[in-house]
């Protein structure tokens, strides 16, 4: 069992949430929206909770949950906070025609996530290439 923090409240959220909650893992869910963290944790169920947005995250792997541009910024807002941390980067980093990287090609958000990431922390890109009405299914077979 695993405890697992989603920074972010929207589909993915909803749907990771559902998934971790079902094997059995601690959920705990932060949103900038705290009433959306709310609705999100009483939604997952299995006891999840609720944490305070930049607050140090009750899980041991955090996932944030988020728009790409919204990722660096609030990984450098929550600083040292996830030290110690997995940090899980679940975003594509689309451009504004969805026909190329909104960032050049010698980055990712995931490199540029560890460079504002404590030092301590780690961090994994995951989830970004699977499409949420597949991951909901449960394991896909992709
Ligand atoms: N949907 C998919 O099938 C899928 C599959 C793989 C990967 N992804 C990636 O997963 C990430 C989330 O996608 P989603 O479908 O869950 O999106 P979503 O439903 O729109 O949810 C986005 C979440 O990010 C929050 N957010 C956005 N900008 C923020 C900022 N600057 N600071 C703090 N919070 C911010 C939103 O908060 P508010 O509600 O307060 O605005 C919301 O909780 C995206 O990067 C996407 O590329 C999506």
């Amino acid at each position: 069992m695993s405890s697992i923090t989603l920074i972010g409240t929207g589909n993915m959220a909803r749907t990771i949430g559902t998934l971790a909650v079902a094997g059995g893992n601690t959920v705990e869910v932060m949103g900038r929206d705290q009433s959306k963290a709310d609705a999100l944790a009483k939604a997952l169920g299995g006891g999840a909770t609720t944490g305070t947005w930049g607050a140090i995250p009750a899980g041991d792997i955090v996932i944030t949950a988020l728009l790409y541009d919204g990722v660096v910024p609030v990984v450098a807002e929550y600083a040292d906070a996830l030290a110690g941390k997995v940090i899980v980067d679940i975003s594509n980093p689309f451009n504004a025609t969805f026909d190329g990287l909104a960032h050049s090609e010698e980055t990712s958000i995931a490199q540029e996530v560890a460079k504002v990431a404590p030092a301590s922390a780690s961090v994994v890109k995951a989830f970004n290439t699977i499409f949420r009405n597949v991951l909901q299914k449960g394991r896909p077979n992709v």
